[in-house]
């Protein structure tokens, strides 16, 4: 991307986010890095098509296939000679009938020597692959990225190691067949040039609260086994149960939420965490969560919190982002903090504390 052109949507950008937050310290920041959505090479493939229509074949832009990706970030073009900064975790849904057109709703987890290793940004977007540049919004961010917000702009790179560019996208999309049958036999990897322009978010205040901040404690109780299960397992790949970490795999939820660490069923339910999670990892069991707190009860009942964050379950605390909220949470911004209290193995119920930090 030009120079100018970059340094444009930059000033844009911190308008718009001066404006929107101008109460608090502002940091702002631009990445670029370059994703790589490895739909070749068995074994070595980053993505998991784990749902489609009986019409998706059919379709010319793949319409109705929802795709898992854990794709490498790098700061270069070239997958192999590049450093690895990265991964994108999350998934891409087909969504357009007419054009080429991906729902992302994805984690850039970063990791490496650099100074947002262990850090993520949330980023939930249209990407109409067929255009030239698309701009998707970041919506949250854990780490060093608390209450982030910004854009992001992609652009593709299609390489053959042999002959340089071409143009992927378009080919899919004249191509008659779901865009993981027709990339896997191009055999080729698909490069997204990702240019995360002016992240912005606000001066860490340390993680104990601190001024307007609200900070809410609930249990999390995700029911896998039993009569009455929670967490439904609704979609995952061919490849899924052969995967240690069970990536593809995409559980719908309606978990209780209790105001005490006790088994839902003798506790106080306060709200339920309605969405979905989905693993979306290769190498540790690390989760997308895409989900609703509404809470139904206590001081917040009729409100709710949209959490999108990654999950990785074995580390003792994750964090997450909240990217919304209605209710008394209009316009919340946050992050929480979840700490496994059960694990479920026996009793089939997974017990999580979850810590809320809501700006609202
Ligand atoms: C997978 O990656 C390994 C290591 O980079 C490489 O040797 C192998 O050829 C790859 N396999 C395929 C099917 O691309
Ligand atoms: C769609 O195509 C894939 C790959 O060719 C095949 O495995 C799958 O069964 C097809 N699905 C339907 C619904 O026809
Ligand atoms: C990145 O952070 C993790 C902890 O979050 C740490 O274990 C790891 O050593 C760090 N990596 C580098 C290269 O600094
Ligand atoms: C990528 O880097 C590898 C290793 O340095 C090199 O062999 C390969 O030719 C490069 N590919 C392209 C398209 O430049
Ligand atoms: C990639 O390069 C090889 C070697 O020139 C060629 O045979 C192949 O058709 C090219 N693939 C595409 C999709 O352009
Ligand atoms: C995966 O395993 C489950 C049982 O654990 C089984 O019901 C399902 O059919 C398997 N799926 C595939 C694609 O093999
Ligand atoms: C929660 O609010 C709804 C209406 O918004 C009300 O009907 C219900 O009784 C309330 N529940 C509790 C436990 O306060």
């Amino acid at each position: 991307m030009a120079a100018s052109s970059s340094s444009f949507v930059f000033a844009a950008a911190l308008l718009v986010l001066a404006a929107a937050t101008a109460a608090q310290a502002q940091r702002e920041t631009k990445l670029r890095v370059f994703w790589h959505d490895v739909v070749s090479g068995g074994p070595n493939s980053t993505v998991a098509q784990v749902a489609e229509a009986p019409t998706t074949n059919a379709s010319a832009t793949g319409f109705g296939a929802v795709v898992v990706i854990d794709d490498p970030l790098t700061d270069g073009p070239n997958l192999t000679a590049s450093r690895l900064v990265g991964r994108a975790q999350g998934m891409y849904v087909a969504a357009g009938k007419d054009a080429l057109s991906l729902m992302m709703a994805m984690n850039f987890v970063f990791a490496g020597d650099g100074p947002y290793n262990g850090s993520s940004l949330a980023i939930l977007g249209a990407n109409p692959a067929e255009r030239a540049v698309r701009e998707m919004p970041v919506v949250g961010g854990t780490g060093v990225f608390r209450f982030a917000r910004g854009y992001c702009q992609a652009t593709t790179r299609w390489f053959n190691a042999t002959t340089g560019d071409a143009t992927l996208l378009l080919q899919l999309a004249r191509s008659a067949q779901a865009p993981a049958a027709a990339m896997a036999k191009a055999s080729l990897q698909l490069l997204l040039l990702l240019c995360v322009g002016a992240v912005a978010w606000a001066a860490d205040d340390g993680g104990g609260g601190g001024a307007g901040m609200t900070k809410i404690k609930v249990y999390w109780h995700d029911v896998v086994a039993g009569p009455n299960p929670t967490a439904i397992r609704v979609a995952q790949a061919a490849s899924t149960n052969a995967s240690s970490t069970y990536f593809g795999a995409v559980v719908a939820i309606d978990d209780p939420l209790t105001s005490s660490p006790a088994a839902a069923a003798a506790g106080e339910v306060v709200g339920r965490a309605q969405g979905t999670y989905m693993f979306a990892d290769q190498r540790v069991i690390g989760l997308l969560m895409d989900m609703n707190f509404v809470f139904t009860a206590g001081d917040h009942n009729g409100s709710s919190l949209a959490i999108m964050g990654r999950n990785e379950v074995m580390s003792p605390v994750r964090e997450m982002s909240i990217v919304g909220g209605s209710g008394k949470f209009r316009m919340a911004r946050g992050y929480a903090e979840a700490r496994t209290v059960d694990s479920g193995f026996k009793s089939g119920e997974t017990i999580v504390e979850y810590t809320l930090f809501v700006k609202a």
